[in-house]
């Protein structure tokens, strides 16, 4: 691997091989340091080469083009297509024309970060490429960032699973599909795509309280006494007590604590009735107790798809957010199908050789 194989690369894109070639040598001699210089001299070569870079994973920082490139794709309309292929780069119009219509259309179409006219003044030029550089090596230090502490999360949110699979080995799939059927859930709830992420990992902590209860009672065949209902129900304050730390999503502690609530009031363990419940308890909750019904469980066989129905539409109102119930049952295939893939996807890890 060349020394500077990991700086983020700019590409220029010139019809004139002079402009394209002392477009080169400029931008070498500032910036050989912070990018490598990559150039065509058509917008459809242009194309070929980022779609390379993302094939290679390389990191494209800033597309500069010429408008003007006759018997070839122009330039707003390379940046357009250019915008599609690597959304992350930073792309700049050079023109030696007045044509607004052009830099309208890669501001509108390609996200255009500046419009330059031809001929330019090298120190302004040389600033305007220093800027996007940054921008755009700040915004990839954010992504980064991001992607770190998604990943922390889930090794958190893995390392917690695991502590409740420890304690009932039945819950295993259970959890997975409640996390999945949530998130199906949010999604056609109308939830923006971060909320629906976060609602599929952190459904499945919904019970991690149960950590606090005796084993005893989690793996008990039949019905339960008042008394031991009671400490069932406790696993909704031990998760409030595990998850109180700063730094925890709300969205968790919510999930873990308020899944039991009820539309009606008559929940447990505050009692919140309607919208004053947070919406992803309430999509949890039916998640939650649809795939508890269609399984087996130690004290209770696994029910029939259309008689879990039935329960669900009984207690759409009552226990159930009505609107949240409706919006299920009409997807109810999509459902269904993710339960097949997540029990498919367990079949075939159980099937696999162990290693060594
Ligand atoms: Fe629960």
């Amino acid at each position: 691997m060349a020394a500077n194989d990991d700086l983020p690369i700019v590409l220029c894109v010139d019809d004139e091989r002079i402009i394209l070639m002392s477009l080169k040598m400029e931008l070498k001699d500032r910036f050989s340091d912070r990018a490598r210089i990559e150039t065509a001299d058509s917008g459809e070569d242009g194309l070929a080469i980022l779609r390379q870079c993302v094939d290679e994973g390389d990191d494209v920082a800033l597309i500069i083009s010429d408008q003007r490139m006759p018997g070839g794709m122009q330039g707003d309309r390379f940046l357009e297509e250019a915008h599609k292929v690597v959304p992350g780069a930073r792309t700049i119009l050079l023109t030696g024309y007045a044509d607004i219509d052009a830099v309208k259309n890669a501001v509108n179409r390609a996200d255009l970060y500046r419009y330059i006219p031809k001929p330019w003044e090298p120190e302004d030029f040389a600033l305007t490429v220093s800027k996007a550089i940054d921008a755009h090596l700040q915004a990839r230090l954010v992504v980064e960032k991001q992607e770190q502490i998604e990943r922390l999360t889930v090794a958190m949110v893995t390392a917690l699973e695991n502590v409740n699979l420890i304690n009932d080995e039945n819950t295993g799939l259970h959890i997975k599909r409640v996390g999945a059927y949530s998130e199906f859930l949010a999604r056609k709830a109308g939830r923006d795509e971060i909320f629906c992420r976060r609602i599929g990992l952190y459904a499945s902590l919904h019970d991690i309280g149960k950590v606090g209860v005796p084993r005893e009672i989690l793996v008990k065949p039949g019905r339960y006494t008042p008394e031991e209902f009671e400490i069932m129900k406790s696993h909704v304050l031990v998760a409030e007590r595990m998850l109180k730390g700063a730094g925890i999503d709300e969205m968790v502690r919510n999930i873990a604590l308020y899944h039991h609530e009820r539309w009606d009031g008559s929940g447990y363990m505050r009692g919140l009735s309607g919208a004053r419940t947070p919406i992803e308890a309430r999509i949890v909750a039916i998640a939650d107790v649809f795939d508890a019904l269609i399984t087996e469980r130690p004290y209770k066989p696994a029910l029939p798809v259309s008689e879990a129905v039935e329960f669900i539409t009984r207690s759409s109102g009552s226990q159930f957010d009505p609107g949240l119930v409706a919006l299920f049952l009409d997807h109810l295939d999509e459902a269904i199908a993710l339960k097949a893939r997540i029990d498919a996807e367990y079949a075939l890890e159980s099937a696999a050789p162990l290693p060594g």
